[in-house]
């Protein structure tokens, strides 16, 4: 008998949420040892496919063939019984305990005293087979979001997985790291395993996958062999038209007073580790200032200390004269997007219609004589779902259940409607879709059009360079140098995000 060919096949699924048609009877296989692309729109059905593939929702229809046999997986334990693994959008590791205890945590064990030495040193290899270096004893919290990634792979590794489904693995990684990544792929592929690798990032999935298959609006679009796609006919096959990030057109600004002043600023991370150092950063009306870096070199920090959320060790930050001294949270102040939308961006359980309104509540029109007014809520929500084009069938739904690309919609829709004298936005286009960056990009112009002051922090160069007047480059914690954005060169903000100042300069 022929050998069977194909490690995952599955079948005509089909996935019914309230108001929504998820999947829409989609179809998609994947080889033994090939790197299979899944693409497509924020909301388009991919998480909820992978979904079903590790047991976490029942499809109302279809079926799933693992190695050519159909089989029933009704819970994750039965999903990785069965060699399936699965690298979540976002991480599900246990902050507080350490590498080698998350490694081996639901693995079922027999004994009564928990041995570590036998799982560390299989650990180990692991990490020397497929070139992904974790230290098994830091504490996972500890670690960058680059090395929590790798930790998640390779806990899938360690219960041997025949699939290896990776839901936007690279959107929280440097260049670097996805390099390295894509490295470890192809090791994991070359044992015979099979990984399905779910991306926005057109340039890595040409240059990882074997094949793509696209979904749109829950439906199976089509799957092309990747040696014969473009970024462009994927795009194309993505949205239904063509898209492309290019520098934005802008009117001068005539009125360009000082909004964010920061003088001589220095601040400690979380473990007490100089993260700014002297820095000084003017940010008028009218204006983006992008902040350039590769992520981890003062970004968070930045924001933090504009937003009140972390106190200076030394110096000043002024928003239009005033000093920050804590949190500020008046929206007509400022608009914050935080890097982590989850954690600090949303209540992931109250409904988008709350979310919208959480910095500004205790205000009319939402409130009146200290009674919520249900109805503007509504109504309001309605507007900003509407505006910002956020995928729900309503404004009840809990925001844990939109997609991650429709989550940040709807911090950008509460942050920046209000019209905030300065923006200050950190990566609001992680994990969205081409079509939803362009569209993000768009707003900020509009925002520094009508005399918003905006600092863009993004580790995606392409974005900054589009999107700013000046450029700023982050390196450990100070500013290695500032650019024209209308002349700036890729390859000198790249030489100066690795702590290099160039010849030009
Ligand atoms: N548990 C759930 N309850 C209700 N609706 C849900 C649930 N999970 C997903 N949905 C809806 O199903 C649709 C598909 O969502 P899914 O998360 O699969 O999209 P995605 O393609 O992964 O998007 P993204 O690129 O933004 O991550 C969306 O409209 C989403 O709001
Ligand atoms: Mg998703």
């Amino acid at each position: 008998m022929e050998e069977n060919k194909y490690a995952l096949q599955m079948q005509n699924i089909t996935v019914k949420f309230p108001g929504v048609l998820a999947n829409d009877n989609v179809s998609i296989d994947c080889k033994k040892g090939e790197v299979l692309g899944l693409l497509g729109e924020n909301g388009a059905g991919k998480t909820t496919l992978m979904n079903v593939l590790y047991g976490l929702y029942p499809p109302s229809s279809g079926k799933i063939l693992l190695d050519g046999k159909e089989v029933q997986i009704g819970s994750p334990s039965e999903a990785i019984s069965h060699g399936v693994g699965m690298v979540h959008q976002h991480f599900k590791l246990v902050d507080t305990l350490s590498v080698i205890e998350n490694v081996i945590l639901g693995i079922p064990t027999k004994k009564q005293i928990l041995d570590l030495e036998p799982a560390r040193k299989k650990l180990l290899e692991l990490c020397k087979e497929y070139e992904l270096f974790v230290d098994p004893d830091e504490i996972v919290w500890k670690l960058p979001v680059g090395k929590q990634q790798w930790v998640e792979i390779l806990k899938a590794l360690y219960r041997d997985c025949k699939v290896l489904v990776l839901d936007e693995p690279t959107a929280v990684l440097t260049p670097a790291e996805s390099d390295q990544l894509c490295c470890a792929i192809r090791h994991i592929t070359e044992k015979g395993r099979s990984v399905i690798f779910i991306s926005h990032k057109l340039r890595e999935v040409i240059q990882i996958t074997d094949r793509v298959t696209v979904i749109r609006d829950g439906k199976f679009i089509g799957t092309v062999d990747t040696k014969d796609a473009t970024q462009l006919t994927l795009a194309q096959m993505m949205v239904g038209r063509p898209v492309s990030i290019e520098r934005k057109e802008r009117p001068e600004f005539e009125h360009r007073e000082p909004i964010l002043v920061m003088k001589n600023v220095n601040a400690v991370d979380d473990r007490g580790i100089p993260a700014l150092k002297n820095m000084n950063l003017t940010v008028h009306a009218g204006e983006i200032v992008g902040v350039a870096g590769v992520d981890g070199n003062g970004q968070r920090e930045l924001a933090e200390c504009i937003s009140g959320m972390r106190k200076l060790t030394g110096g000043s930050v002024t928003i239009k004269g005033k000093p920050v001294t804590g949190v500020i949270a008046d929206p007509s102040f400022l608009g914050f997007i935080p890097e982590d939308r989850q954690k600090t961006g949303l209540v992931m359980d109250f409904t988008i219609a709350d979310n919208l309104i959480i910095k500004d509540y205790y205000n009319e029109p939402f409130a009146e004589k200290n009674i919520l007014n249900y109805k503007t809520i509504k109504k309001h929500a309605r507007k900003m779902i509407k505006k910002y084009h956020v995928k729900t069938p309503s404004e009840d739904v809990r925001v844990r259940n939109l997609s991650g690309g429709n989550q940040q919609k709807v911090v950008i829709a509460r942050e920046l409607d209000p019209e905030p004298v300065l923006d200050l936005v950190a990566h609001p286009t992680r994990g969205l879709d081409l079509g939803a960056v362009d569209n993000v990009l768009d707003i900020l112009m509009k925002e520094r059009n009508r005399g918003a002051a905006v600092l863009f922090i993004s580790a995606e160069l392409q974005e900054v360079m589009a999107l700013s007047d000046r450029i700023i480059v982050l390196f450990n914690g100070e500013i290695m140098g500032e650019l024209d954005g209308a002349t700036a060169d890729q390859k000198v903000i790249g030489q100066m995000m690795l702590g290099q100042v160039p010849e030009v300069l």
